[in-house]
């Protein structure tokens, strides 16, 4: 359905269907490949197998067959996938997965399948290669290797802590140890860890992202980080008490991930939606869409932060800036870049042409960067509404802003504010500001299908 009216530019969405996590990120001979949950007969969540798509530049996307499809006692939930070597030394994928049951219980267990030709996913015979039922949830599989090692490590979510695994033949695994958190509030299910070293100056840090459903800071889902070392067995975070760091400051970012072999400059992409209102937003023949891939670098100042900036890439297909008028309006395409100066008590609203209010967004006068959503079409989706506030004081005058067609997507102060959010309108957009200076970049990249 790529002609429904809202479908996104230069954001990857499937043609039909529903879509929540990416899964299985890897850049393999010069593409990088992204698997997802994917639910192909209906634009709700249920029956989940693993759609399959590639690009060369994120911004044409193939959009490729089916990769795993459910069984007869149960369907594919997320997971991660790696390049191996066959016995007779062929290179395959290896996808290893959560397997959740259509029992009752939603039983789940790790399976793992493998494909010669990078389309065809074929299961192990000898699934669930781990089941450990004195765990309920038991799902989202991430796998990693340390620095010269040959064995293979996983780290699996139970619902409220990690588990570390280790295996020399990706098939019998035993625990090495458990990441828990003693000092959280309620933060909801812990799912999806992520794990990567990520390079500070000569050295490296382990960087851990796990994300939170449903009960998290802002009253839906969001995605944390923590940063420290693996020990061999288990994560260890070096900031332990500290408030947590989250991704992205905004409603919109869930279940991120890295792309396996980016790890120089690690590129990480998320699900742009909220479990809080996921499956209530418009559908127009396909719902869910993924965010930016951002390259993830780490800063210091009194703490480890990371900082997170659209791939390099990603500007060749806007035009050169051209300055917005300052008469505090305009009307916008519906597929920009913003390059906005902005200071302290600053503020834009995004609206459509009836005037209704879409978005506002800002700085506040103590140099917080803000985003509400409360305009009256957010009050037409239940827990849409919201308003959202970065943890960290802005110290840079630049903001840059992408919208394409129904997602807005903020990067400010040095890549350290990221904020994230939908938005549904069918109309054409108008921006209103003050105290900002804008250059607009029109998207011209024409699609490739
Ligand atoms: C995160 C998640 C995962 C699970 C998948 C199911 O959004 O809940 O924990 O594997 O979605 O689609």
């Amino acid at each position: 359905m790529e002609n429904a009216k809202a479908y996104p530019k230069f954001h990857f969405c499937p043609k039909s269907g529903w879509m929540n996590d990416p899964n299985g990120l890897m850049y393999l001979n010069g593409q990088y490949h992204m698997f997802f949950q994917y639910q192909p007969f209906s634009t709700e969540f249920g029956n989940m197998h693993w759609g399959h798509a590639s690009t060369k530049d994120f911004i044409h996307w193939n959009h490729l067959p089916i990769a795993l499809y459910p069984d007869t006692d149960g369907c594919i939930y997320s997971g991660s996938a790696a390049e191996i070597q066959t016995e007779n030394g062929q290179n395959q994928i290896m996808a290893i997965y959560a397997h959740h049951g259509y029992d009752p219980e939603g039983t789940e267990s790790i399976h793992i399948a493998f494909s010669l030709d990078k389309i065809n996913f074929t299961p192990y015979e000898g699934n669930p290669v781990i089941f450990m039922p004195q765990y309920k949830y038991f799902r989202d599989p991430y796998l990693f290797q340390c620095p010269n090692e040959t064995f293979w490590r996983l780290a699996v979510s139970t619902g409220n802590m990690i588990l570390f695994l280790v295996s020399e033949d990706l098939i019998h695994w035993n625990e090495t140890g458990r990441f828990i958190r003693k000092e959280d509030d309620i933060v909801g299910l812990w799912e999806c860890p992520q794990l990567c070293r990520v390079k500070y100056e000569d050295t490296f840090k382990w960087v851990l992202i796990i994300s939170h459903g449903m009960e998290a800071e802002n009253g839906g889902s969001r995605t944390r980080y923590f940063i420290g070392s693996f020990n061999g067995y288990t994560f260890i975070d070096e900031t332990p008490g500290s408030t947590s760091k989250w991704v992205d400051f905004g409603p919109d970012s869930y279940a991120g991930a890295f792309f396996r072999n980016t790890e120089d400059h690690p590129v990480f992409i998320a699900w742009m939606s909220n479990w809080a209102y996921a499956k209530n937003i418009p559908a127009d023949g396909y719902r869910g869409v993924m965010s930016l891939p951002v390259s993830v670098s780490l800063t210091k100042e009194n703490e480890f932060l990371l900082s997170f900036q659209p791939v390099s890439n990603l500007l060749k297909v806007f035009s050169e800036p051209q300055p917005l008028p300052d008469q505090q309006v305009a009307a916008l395409p519906d597929a920009v870049c913003l390059e906005i100066s902005a200071k302290n008590g600053s503020v834009a609203i995004l609206k459509d042409i009836q005037g209704r209010e879409l978005l506002c967004f800002g700085i506040d006068s103590d140099g917080y960067i803000f985003l509400n959503r409360s305009g009256e079409s957010a009050r037409t989706i239940p827990h849409f509404e919201g308003s959202f506030t970065s943890s960290i004081k802005n110290c840079s005058d630049h903001m840059c802003v992408f919208i394409d067609r129904n997602t807005f997507e903020l990067f400010a102060n040095g890549g350290h504010s990221k904020c994230s959010a939908l938005f549904f309108s069918d109309s054409p957009l108008i921006l209103w500001f003050q105290d900002m200076k804008i250059q607009k970049r029109d998207y011209t990249a024409i699609s490739e299908d």
